[in-house]
């Protein structure tokens, strides 16, 4: 088969098997397979395939037809411009997530530029090492409570070339961190255990522990939300990502603990999404 006749097939398979995208799962797994870039398998079509590369691209397209995530086959996602390693260990950054990190650097860098910053629940690394990559002066701690993801988030900032720079702690939310932040981050569990069944077969495949926080879903935003005060400096933010429907009743428990400057921002497909107040 030539490289066409395979994205083709591939597509018509994904598009059977209900997978979004199908043609772009296709060409990712293809490329990878073949360890070329996405868009240069558009100058080798009509290239022959033979079956050492058939063989392993076909056990792809089987895992990805029953609902594995792209970015574990793949081994990697892009966040942020960047490349970080993926896997079973954490949730599957977001793009939503990666919006949050562009509004903290796009209106408050030079308040975050020479900072201490803590990213709650920082699973893969994402947040914590993006912005040590914005902020090089920025003194920065990733917490999480799960020690896999915290292995992954190690190796992210290996592989960025920040070990030196990013410490990563296991932790209950602030607990075993020491007070006087500046600014909080957190993509806290928003996920009501109630949704569980209208979750996708992709999503799933994140850690539950990743995924879920009480009935409400906004059971550890709460918990965060009334531990932060006695972790943030005098006038430090509290930045945190929420998930549909939430923001009412969050922001009501920022003013009832004395926040200020309350604000909510949408993401891009028009959802109030990420969470911002002040303290003190
Ligand atoms: C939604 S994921 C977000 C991961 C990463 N920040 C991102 O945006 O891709 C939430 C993370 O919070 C962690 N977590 C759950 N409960 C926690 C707790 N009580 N304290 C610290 N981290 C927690 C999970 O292990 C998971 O890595």
């Amino acid at each position: 088969m030539t490289v066409l006749e395979v994205l083709q097939s591939t597509t018509g398979y994904f598009q059977k098997r209900n997978i979004e995208s199908p043609r772009l799962n296709a060409e990712h797994l293809l490329a990878h397979v073949l360890a070329r870039k996405r868009i240069d398998l558009y100058l080798e079509f009509e290239r022959r395939l033979p079956e050492s590369e058939l063989t392993p691209l076909r056990e792809l397209v089987k895992r990805r037809g029953s609902g594995e995530p792209l970015q574990h086959l793949l081994g990697t996602v892009e966040f942020c411009g960047r490349s970080f390693r993926c896997d079973k260990r954490a949730l599957v950054p977001r793009p939503e997530t990666e919006q949050l990190v562009e509004l903290l650097v796009s209106r408050f860098k030079s308040e975050i530029a020479h900072s201490r910053i803590v990213d709650v629940g920082t699973g893969s690394g994402v947040i914590a090492l993006s912005l040590a990559l914005e902020c090089p002066k920025a003194e920065i701690v990733g917490t999480d409570i799960s020690e896999d993801a915290l292995m992954l988030a190690r190796e992210n900032a290996e592989r960025l070339g920040l070990a030196e720079r990013v410490r990563f702690l296991q932790s209950n939310l602030l607990e075993d961190v020491l007070a006087g932040v500046d600014l909080i981050v957190a993509n806290l569990p928003y996920v009501s255990t109630e949704d569980r069944r209208n979750l996708s077969r992709e999503v799933l495949h994140d850690p539950e522990v990743a995924l879920f926080a009480g009935v409400l879903g906004d059971e550890l935003v709460r918990q965060l939300i009334a531990q932060a005060p006695s972790w943030l400096r005098p006038g430090g933010m509290l930045a945190m990502e929420i998930g549909i429907g939430q923001s009412e009743n969050l922001a009501a428990a920022l003013a009832e603990k004395n926040y200020r400057d309350i604000w909510t921002e949408k993401d891009y497909s028009g959802v109030i999404r990420f969470l911002f107040a002040r303290y003190g």
